[in-house]
């Protein structure tokens, strides 16, 4: 038993010891960590999954400012009780063009990352002005008050030009009609046909009912396509990376 002696001069020697184990963890890190950086494939290319639309982008930026995610997350774990309650888990290309990730840490309120589609607009619209009209035991804040915040959408085109910036591939073309298509997506009556073939199944509509955009369309727009963009009937997680 040579190899187990001389295993005791390892463990009787506390700094040889944590030299070893310093230098074993080390090896074993990189080796983990550092191929991520240099595979192309360390995020799966999943069908379906689009840069946000303007409209959308804008929503985020709401959420994220009225801190919902204080209180939301994002992120379906693949554990049995989850994917039963919110839908397929989350795949990491589903948030690749996050800039910052919403996945959260604190669930108060149930996990949005497939809320998009399970509830109509208007359910969204009363939902946020009044949680406890719909949920009377809901802590959730109300929320009417973005229907007062008019919203233009002069400066979204430089916010998709950011947002490329940090690697979002949004087009020239994306960048330049970023203020017709915001407009275009919270306004049936306009020309959106060719808004949705930029952003498919980006939802359309007038959200709150008032003859203008506000901070409130672009949140349910944004609500709206969370988890929506990977058809989960027709998709197989690639095994073989
Ligand atoms: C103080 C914590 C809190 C904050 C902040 C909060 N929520 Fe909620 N939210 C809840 C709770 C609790 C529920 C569950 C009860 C209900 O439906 O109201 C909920 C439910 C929801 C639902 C329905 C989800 C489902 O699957 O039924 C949506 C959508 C939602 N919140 C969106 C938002 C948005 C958007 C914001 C930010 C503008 C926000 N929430 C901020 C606590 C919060």
């Amino acid at each position: 038993m040579a190899i187990l002696d001389r295993h005791a001069i390892l463990e009787r020697s506390p700094t040889l010891l944590l030299v070893s184990s310093l230098l074993v963890v080390t090896v074993g890190g990189l080796v983990e960590i550092a191929p991520l950086f240099w595979l192309e494939n360390t995020i799966e290319d999943v069908e379906g999954v689009r840069p946000y639309s303007p409209l959308e982008l804008a929503g985020r930026d709401v959420y994220i400012r009225e801190g919902c995610y204080t209180c939301h997350s994002q992120m379906i774990r693949p554990m049995r009780d989850e994917v039963e309650r919110y839908g397929h888990y989350s795949l990491a290309a589903e948030s690749k063009y996050d800039h910052p990730f919403q996945w959260g840490s604190k669930r108060t309120g149930p996990d949005l990352a497939r809320v998009g589609g399970r509830y109509s607009d208007q359910w969204h619209l009363e939902h946020l002005i009044d949680p406890q009209s719909l949920v009377p035991e809901s802590v959730m804040p109300k929320y009417g008050f973005l229907m007062d915040a008019r919203l233009e959408g002069e400066d979204i085109g430089d916010l998709l030009a950011t947002h490329r910036f940090v690697g979002v591939p949004y087009t020239d073309e994306q960048i330049e009609l970023a203020q017709q298509d915001f407009k275009a997506q919270a306004d049936p009556d306009a020309d959106w046909e060719e808004t949705l073939e930029r952003y498919p199944g980006a939802v359309v509509g007038n959200f709150d009912g008032q003859p203008y955009v506000t901070e409130m369309d672009a949140l349910i727009a944004y609500m709206q396509v969370l988890g929506t963009m990977v058809d989960f009937s027709t998709f197989t997680p690639d095994e073989s990376r």
